[in-house]
């Protein structure tokens, strides 16, 4: 089964109730050169923008453990946590372990749930599971969102999770199908069509980067054994008026795609693009107005049977 979804106008309740002050991205964190610092920014703002879209997710989850909801939960590739604490949230009965192989990111994750009360509940595991699949305990759910295409050689690592899920169990692969699109067509500065030629140059080096991306997800979660109980695709549009958040979240988005730019573009794309990141500027992305969030994800639900 496969259902579309527009979420549309479900955006203005939230965008606040994390708080997130930057003020914790000193020392060596602030250093703009910093992938990983920059990576976990993105993925916290990018939780806070998409939170009616990931609180949709979970309650699909919740449908679908319904007769025996998860007391044991495996987040794949956690970052700085985000699914893990959603996720939580839903099955208050839950603990779970968040593995990554970025001890930043754990370090990260385990700060930000000390603050939310969630650290009793949580394990942090850091694995590289391009290498070896860790010890762990069966588990009743896994969640690996954004992660899988990071993977080496995927299918093994679903063998893995195959074997650490319960019979019964359920494996859920959230992926989304390109970098989100902010910005309208024509921005009143520069060429139009700005974003567009970013996303090219970026779906060219995603490609070499990383080959699994894009993969036909339900194929190999079914020559891994699973049962696929539903996969659902969103297309998501979140048009103004956004929350601040929003800004924030374009701002570290671009800032990170124009640090690889430099020699790609046009010159004059180059210095558009750095008058939309510059902070203070009046077009800068924190104080447009014209800001959308345009992104197709698609999550799958496979049972181990
Ligand atoms: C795009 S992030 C997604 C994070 C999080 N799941 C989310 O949706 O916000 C991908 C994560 O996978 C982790 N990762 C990449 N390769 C890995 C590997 N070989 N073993 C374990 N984790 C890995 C990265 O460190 C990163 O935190």
């Amino acid at each position: 089964m496969r259902s579309h979804h527009h979420d549309h106008d479900d955006q203005h309740e939230h965008g606040r109730e994390h708080g997130h002050g930057h003020g914790h991205q000193h020392g060596h964190h602030a250093a703009a050169g910093n992938g990983e610092a920059a990576m976990a920014e993105i993925l916290d703002l990018d939780a806070e923008v998409m939170h009616a879209y990931m609180s949709e997710v979970t309650a699909w989850i919740g449908e679908l453990t319904a007769d025996a909801p998860p007391r044991r939960i495996l987040d794949l590739g956690s970052g700085t946590g985000t699914g893990t604490f959603a996720l939580l949230r839903r099955f208050g009965r839950a603990d779970a372990v968040a593995l990554d192989v970025s001890s930043d990111m754990l370090r990260h994750l385990a700060e930000r749930a000390r603050e939310l009360g969630l650290a009793d509940r949580i394990r942090t595991v850091q694995a590289d599971l391009d290498a070896e699949w860790p010890a762990l305990d069966p588990v009743d759910l896994v969640w690996a969102s954004s992660s899988l295409h990071h993977m080496a050689d995927p299918d093994r690592v679903l063998a893995d999770v195959f074997a650490t899920l319960r019979p019964g169990g359920l494996l859920v692969v959230a992926e989304m199908e390109s970098f989100p699109r902010f910005l309208p067509d024509d921005l009143g500065i520069g060429r139009p069509g700005l974003e567009a030629r970013c996303k090219a140059v970026l779906d060219e080096r995603r490609i070499a980067v990383h080959p699994h991306f894009g993969s036909d997800w339900g194929s190999r979660l079914t020559k891994a054994g699973f049962a696929i109980e539903d996969e659902r695709t969103s297309a998501i549009e979140l048009t103004p008026p956004l929350p601040p958040a929003t800004g924030r979240y374009a701002q570290a988005s671009l800032r990170r795609l124009r640090s690889g730019l430099d020699g790609v573009l046009s010159a004059d794309d180059l210095a558009t693009l750095d008058v939309l990141l510059d902070g203070d500027g009046p077009a800068s992305l924190l104080r447009r107005d014209d800001l959308t969030v345009r992104t197709t994800r698609t999550v799958w639900a496979a049972r181990r049977p």
